[in-house]
């Protein structure tokens, strides 16, 4: 009996630390914060599973509300009384709008638009880390910012959710609103991370190119955004796939579920088999517009070789048509529509799978012309932009969300 006490304790302990512990590489800032958010996350995804499995719904589902249950609904003030929000429709789209104190009369405010990330299947405007991103942003920017509640997986796939961001940010670019909400047309900005980068920056390419909107965005700032595909094997991907909370599994899962692909086949994207050399529609040019080994730096190239398949997966072209879809994968767009975008904020961490998506936008829209600010971090990892409250608050997290105001100060 007595060496069973000593022993079990022993092997919980042993147990405990081992599903802890993560091995990190030496740059990330804090490590033992990012372990312990890691677990956090690790142990929200498998009440997820065991949920779903329980009731038999969705798993994705069950984590949204999970994560939600988590990130605390509805936020408080925040010691910034003189925001002022409101929950409304822009064009039927429920979006959050936050306005600071009003200025002296006929004084105009920049605005901003903002999209949450969370893999276009989790996350709110109306979660606490979100709505205080919005608050902070138009207390200090003296901004109206107008946080979208787009749908998300399983009930909205591309391009709804897409399409809710574009039809909410038009509503608000037109001259009547802009005037209803005192912002000055000449200075608003659309702004997202993750997920909500890769709309941002989506959106931003469809309103620079369309004759018809009246009022451009004058800025985009995207943070570790998402901008394509094609190539689950870049340095960046291979480098950090098991860094948390972003493996590489999961990103190509919200990704399959995005374009509404076959999650049966994630084990053949996982191997780039969907961008296969005999996909017809996979063009030469399409295919440079993602070579890593031209657009990323030397230095992020060293000690990896691209993966890229002579043949690949067969009959799906419906799901291959959608990663071709610019609206989708921006990276993939023509310089000549990349000349068009407004000038850029491109936030990117070095221990993060997206990386590489970022440094290749940052290349890719400077080729074409467009001025961008590239704001690294080395010590960063893929969601400290909004890890800055307690318990999970980094420095490296307050520094980059200091940058991001600090530049819109200046460029917005
Ligand atoms: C990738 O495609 C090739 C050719 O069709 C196939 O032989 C291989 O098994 C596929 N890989 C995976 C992981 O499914």
């Amino acid at each position: 009996m007595r060496p069973l006490l000593v022993v079990v304790p022993l092997l919980l302990a042993a147990e405990l630390a081992y599903y802890i512990y993560v091995p990190l590489p030496d740059s990330i800032e804090e490590p033992w914060k990012l372990t312990m958010l890691d677990a956090t996350f690790r142990t929200v995804m498998h009440v997820a599973s065991f949920k779903a499995w329980l009731c038999g719904s969705d798993y994705m589902e069950v984590m949204q509300q999970t994560t939600q249950a988590l990130m605390g609904g509805s936020a408080g003030g925040e010691g910034l009384p003189g925001v002022k929000v409101s929950d409304v429709t822009f064009a039927g789209v429920p979006v959050r709008v936050y306005e600071p104190p009003a200025g002296g009369e006929g004084h105009l405010r920049r605005g901003l638009v903002y999209f949450h990330g969370g893999g276009w299947a989790l996350g709110s405007a109306k979660s606490a880390a979100y709505d205080a991103v919005a608050r902070r942003v138009s207390d200090e920017l003296n901004a109206v910012v107008v946080s979208v509640e787009y749908r998300l997986y399983p009930q909205a796939i591309f391009p709804l959710p897409y399409l809710d961001c574009l039809t909410s940010a038009k509503h608000f670019l037109s001259p009547e609103v802009l005037e209803r909400y005192a912002v000055d047309p000449e200075r608003v900005g659309v702004s997202g991370d993750s997920a909500g980068g890769n709309l941002a920056a989506a959106v931003a390419m469809e309103v620079a190119t369309d004759d018809s909107a009246r009022v451009k965005f004058s800025v985009q700032a995207l943070v570790y955004p998402v901008l394509q595909a094609l190539d689950f094997n870049t340095p960046s991907y291979l480098q950090n796939q098991q860094i948390p909370v972003l493996y590489r599994p999961l990103m190509v899962r919200f990704w399959m579920q995005y374009l509404g692909a076959p999650l049966s086949l994630e084990p053949q994207y996982m191997v780039n088999n969907h961008s296969s050399l005999d996909q017809p529609n996979l063009t030469p040019e399409l295919r440079s517009r993602v070579d890593w080994t031209v657009l990323l730096p030397k230095k992020n190239q060293e000690g990896y070789e691209p993966l890229i398949r002579e043949r690949g997966l067969k009959g799906t072209t419906k799901a291959v048509q959608q990663l071709l879809d610019v609206r989708a994968s921006p990276l993939l767009a023509a310089a000549e529509v990349l000349a068009k975008c407004p000038r850029a904020y491109v936030l990117t961490c070095e221990n993060d799978v997206l990386r590489d998506d970022g440094l290749m936008y940052v290349r890719r829209l400077r080729d074409a012309g467009v001025t961008v600010t590239s704001d690294h971090y080395e010590g960063g990892f893929h969601g400290c932009f909004t890890s800055t409250t307690w318990p999970f608050d980094f420095e490296v997290g307050r520094r980059s969300f200091r940058a991001y105001v600090d530049w819109l100060k200046d460029n917005l």
